[in-house]
């Protein structure tokens, strides 16, 4: 599998920035804004979109109770998962368009914590969306490209998910 590192380089340069900037000295006590974590990730498929998402669902079926299945269409699948370690949990979204020259498609995914959070989750939301694909087959289908960075999946480099 062939994974992108669009903007690492800018990212670090971006947080090296950031922590050069004084605490603004005005607030007594720093009220840490609450986010929600989230991973957004792309995968290619030499594949058609059908046999990769009958994949996916089947898949998110075999992992009930951890992942649950919202809904499912021929274009998007919803989803949700829960674990001991994050009990609010995160929903999941993928989505699908077929690539008309090559014959194949292209799925986003998207995970994002329900609770709020660090947006570095450490690679939880990454890890989601990777450990269901990878169980479900689909990561071993020929041509896969995955592009990934940590712009869309803060905590992705953390993540050991994929070691
Ligand atoms: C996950 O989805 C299932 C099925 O729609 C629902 O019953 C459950 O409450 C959802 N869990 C969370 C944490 O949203
Ligand atoms: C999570 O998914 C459920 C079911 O699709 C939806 O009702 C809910 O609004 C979603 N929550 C967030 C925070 O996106």
């Amino acid at each position: 599998m062939k994974t992108l590192l669009l903007a690492s380089t800018l990212f670090v340069g971006l947080f090296g920035y950031l922590a050069a900037v004084p605490a603004p000295v005005t607030v007594p006590v720093p009220v840490p804004f609450p986010y929600h974590a989230f991973c957004r990730t792309m995968w290619l498929f030499a594949t058609n979109c059908a046999e990769i998402s009958t994949k996916v669902v089947q898949q998110i079926l075999a992992f009930n109770p951890e992942y649950m299945l919202v809904s499912a269409t021929p274009l998007s699948i919803k989803a949700n998962h829960t674990s001991l370690d994050n009990p609010e949990g995160e929903n999941i979204t993928f989505t699908f368009s077929p690539t008309i020259l090559t014959g194949g498609c292209r799925m986003t995914g998207l995970s994002s914590s329900l609770g709020f959070t660090s947006l570095l989750d450490g690679g939880l939301n990454y890890c989601n969306l990777y450990n269901l694909l990878s169980a479900s087959g689909v990561t071993s289908e020929p041509g896969i490209t995955e592009m990934t960075n940590e712009w869309s999946c803060l905590g992705y480099g953390l993540s050991t998910c994929k070691a």
